[in-house]
């Protein structure tokens, strides 16, 4: 049988949501679940198409215990974010790109995904019903995270003969508390970054095999792991959970999406941006020795956005990086956060009124 949703009752839902909402102190506000008023559900079978989707009141989901993304992790996540601009209105950045990178995902994953127009009407329609916990202009924005899930059951490893869309939001701010002292273990790859893994996806299964290192590297008083390529030990590729950028003199240079690393859309849009400033941009193999010797070192994701490096531990190796006022990534992110908040004009239409 397909899942049954449950949640609380609404009424009850949204006197709980009152109560949040009346309580929440904006300015403290770092990363993490804040439950908000409605998800959003969309269902289809194996074969079919996505037919209309609903609005809920944000609460539990029920799924057999034999539900693909419980048993095997047949699952695709997004991550994308609404920003309220300085006139109060509400915008989205770039949602088509999420609509768009899921259905790659699904495809890899062997799932069906919904139309790019259905996507982002499910984006739209979540973030209206939401509204109020888009946080105000300058305080941070609202999270929006969609999944996709093998929600039918199987025993046998073969892919699930149901799926759901499912999307919730929380209000976030900062990722990361200021710049990051990175380290490099080269006897340790992302488990999914071998040429024809899931690297180059955003599958479920990518996040989780990292938490075992991510904790012994937080242990030892570092913020997270830049990951070496798994076939040559030589090139740089990922932080955990975000894109990185070199910086020498005039030049920026991040590792090609060649299938290994996530080609992220904030990854994507700092490329234009860099571009649009006058800087000389490459996405090619970044060695380890490049990055040793760089200006800058910056992160980009949904999440963290744009996200100076200090520093990078290699071997005995402790690279230091100029961050803070000045700097090429500061400049960058500022046009970016710009463009998302309507303070820069939007020349290439990535913002989308919701
Ligand atoms: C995002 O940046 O939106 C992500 O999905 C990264 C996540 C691992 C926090």
């Amino acid at each position: 049988p397909p899942p049954i949703l449950t949640s609380s009752d609404s009424a009850a839902t949204s006197s709980a949501g009152e109560e949040r909402h009346a309580e929440i102190k904006w300015d403290e506000i770092g990363f993490g679940i804040v439950s908000t008023d409605f998800m959003y559900v969309m269902k289809c079978s194996k074969g079919e198409d996505f037919g209309d989707g609903s609005l809920i009141p944000y609460g539990n989901i029920e799924l057999p215990p034999s539900a693909g993304i419980l048993n095997y992790g047949q699952g695709v996540l997004e991550g994308l974010k609404a920003y309220r601009t300085k006139d109060g209105s509400i915008v989205l950045f770039r949602p088509e790109e999420n609509a768009r990178r899921i259905k790659i995902g699904a495809e890899r994953m062997c799932m069906p995904s919904p139309s790019v127009e259905q996507f982002v009407h499910a984006i739209k329609k979540t973030v209206i019903a939401n509204k109020r916990w888009v946080p105000p202009f300058g305080q941070g924005s609202l999270y929006i995270r969609p999944l996709l899930l093998g929600t039918g059951s199987v025993l046998g490893l073969s892919p699930s003969p149901e799926y759901m869309l499912l999307i919730y939001t929380t209000p976030v701010k900062s990722y990361h508390k200021g710049p990051l002292n990175l380290v490099i273990k080269d006897e340790l790859y992302r488990a999914i970054s071998g040429p024809g893994g899931t690297g180059g996806i955003k599958s479920i299964t990518n996040y989780s095999p990292a938490y075992k290192a991510l904790n012994e590297a937080r242990e030892e008083g570092f913020s997270d792991i830049l990951y070496l390529d798994a076939a040559t030990g030589n090139f740089i590729e990922e932080v955990t959970g975000c894109n990185i950028f070199v910086v020498k003199g005039n030049s920026i240079t991040t590792p090609e999406a060649v299938g290994t690393i996530l080609p992220g859309i904030t990854r994507k849009s700092i490329i234009d941006i860099a571009i649009d400033l006058g800087y000389q941009v490459e996405e090619r193999g970044v060695p380890v020795e490049e990055l040793l010797q760089a200006d800058e070192v910056f992160c980009t994701g949904t999440a963290v956005v744009i996200n100076p490096v200090f520093s990078v531990t290699y071997n005995k190796t402790k690279a230091k990086y100029k961050t803070g006022s000045g700097t090429i990534s500061s400049k960058l992110y500022e046009t970016l956060t710009g463009i998302q908040t309507g303070l820069v004009q939007d020349i290439r239409g990535w913002t989308l009124q919701v």
